[in-house]
């Protein structure tokens, strides 16, 4: 099936997946087209200022009433919720985990989740967690619908496509794909691995950063995100819905699809984005900025410039700084990063952070190059220079994370991280 997208970022987009199915010159006439129910999705409260106004509406074969009947708690997995406290037996520190054991054979979507940090308050709508993935079934007739936060899927291994009530997206490595909060989709990996990050935001809708001097173009692009044409399934058997709210999760089944959305209109949709479009801005003489200048997507909180969550890649570019230490400079941070990689090497790092790995600076807790990286870097001959194939990532954000028992137990978690710093000696030499 070839799959189509329109282009742009917070549009309002119209769609139909049947000739004649979205009504024209109102949202909701008397009798629908096709015999479809309309139906609204606010991704916004009403009364949101026109600018943050989200909905869609939908047109479907049933409205979403029909798509649930009573419902189950189901036992925990390994997908929890804030507010949690750190697991007490880990110090506090920085961390660095390798990859995640590979899941054994048949693990779906649900099994494959696994949450590392949390962050804030999944009730009040504040915060985030990071999770990585990684799964290899498909299970044709089970749906989610997470009520708790958008999900935004950093792909690092294997294709997936997301099926959603408004379409279907493909989404590989060095891509991103964003699922608004409750907004009904299924996974399909094609029994494949499929394995990557996924942060969950509590809080307001990313969106893109304002640019401030930088202008009107560069780093992320609105034409470059691309949101799903209408695309329905028409199947009468039975599936299981399971719905993720306030951190539980509830199971029930109907008889049919959920995804019987045939045409939609509206501006609160699921999108993608490559990131090899984002057009990265930095310093042209000496120094470098912060690495607020690599923000793809931020949700934003009541205090200027404070966010919920940023989401920032350190992608391919040029480094051309004189007299300048290169890489990220050794800070400490009011707001808590959690990183991975997508591929390639990071150039704080010399060693140790993988492609599939993560990390974990919490609030106020230092970081920076490791002993090889300072060298290396205080050393250089400083000619312009391709930093390529790479591409690494942050979830950032204002509230301090908490490691799952899942991240604290895992073999993969560096118990020698913080030596990586070690080699770093003293050279001052106080004058006598
Ligand atoms: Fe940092």
């Amino acid at each position: 099936m070839a799959i189509s997208y329109q282009p742009g970022f917070g549009n309002d987009f119209e769609t139909e997946s049947v000739a004649g199915a979205l009504p024209q010159g109102q949202n909701s006439p008397q009798q629908c087209p096709l015999g479809l129910y309309a139906e609204q999705l606010s991704g916004s409260p009403f009364t949101a200022p026109r600018g943050k106004n989200e909905r869609s509406w939908l047109y479907r074969i049933r409205p979403s009433v029909k798509h649930t009947t009573s419902f189950r708690r189901m036992d925990t997995n390994d997908w929890l919720s804030a507010p949690q406290h750190s697991e007490p037996s880990l110090a506090l520190g920085q961390y660095r985990w390798d990859p995640i054991p590979a899941a054994p054979s048949a693990t779906g979507f649900l099994a494959g989740m696994h949450t590392m940090t949390t962050a804030g308050d999944v009730m009040t709508q504040v915060g985030m967690a990071a999770h990585v993935y990684d799964f290899n079934d498909d299970n044709p007739d089970e749906y989610v619908c997470n009520a708790d936060g958008e999900l935004l899927f950093v792909p690092q291994q294997g294709l997936l496509t997301l099926h959603t009530e408004l379409g279907v997206m493909t989404v590989e490595p060095g891509e991103i794909a964003l699922i608004p909060r409750g907004m009904t989709f299924k996974t399909v990996c094609a029994k494949q691995t499929v394995r990557g990050y996924v942060c969950e935001n509590y809080g307001a809708p990313l969106t893109l950063p304002e640019r401030g001097p930088i202008g009107a173009n560069c780093l992320a692009n609105p034409r470059d995100f691309k949101t799903p044409v209408a695309a329905y399934e028409d199947k009468e058997t039975p599936c299981r819905v399971v719905y993720k709210w306030c951190g539980g999760f509830h199971e029930t089944h109907i008889a049919h699809s959920p995804l019987d959305v045939v045409a939609w209109h509206g501006n609160y949709v699921p999108y993608k984005y490559d990131l090899s479009t984002f057009s990265p801005v930095g310093a042209l003489l000496f120094d470098h900025p912060d690495p607020s200048i690599f923000t793809v997507l931020t949700s934003p909180t009541e205090q200027d410039g404070t966010a919920n969550i940023d989401f920032v890649i350190f992608p391919p570019r040029w480094l051309v700084a004189e007299n300048t230490f290169r890489p990220p400079w050794y800070h400490r941070n009011i707001m808590s990063e959690f990183m991975g990689l997508i591929y390639g090497q990071y150039d704080a790092k010399e060693e140790g952070f993988v492609p599939g790995g993560m990390s974990l600076h919490n609030q106020m807790l230092p970081h920076g190059p490791d002993a090889a990286g300072f060298e290396k870097a205080s050393n250089a001959e400083l000619t312009p220079q391709k930093l390529d194939g790479t591409m690494a990532f942050m979830f950032e954000t204002r509230y301090a994370q908490q490691v799952s028992s899942y991240a604290a137990s895992l073999p993969s978690l560096q118990k020698d991280y913080a030596q990586c710093w070690d080699g770093l000696e003293r050279k001052f030499k106080s004058p006598t």
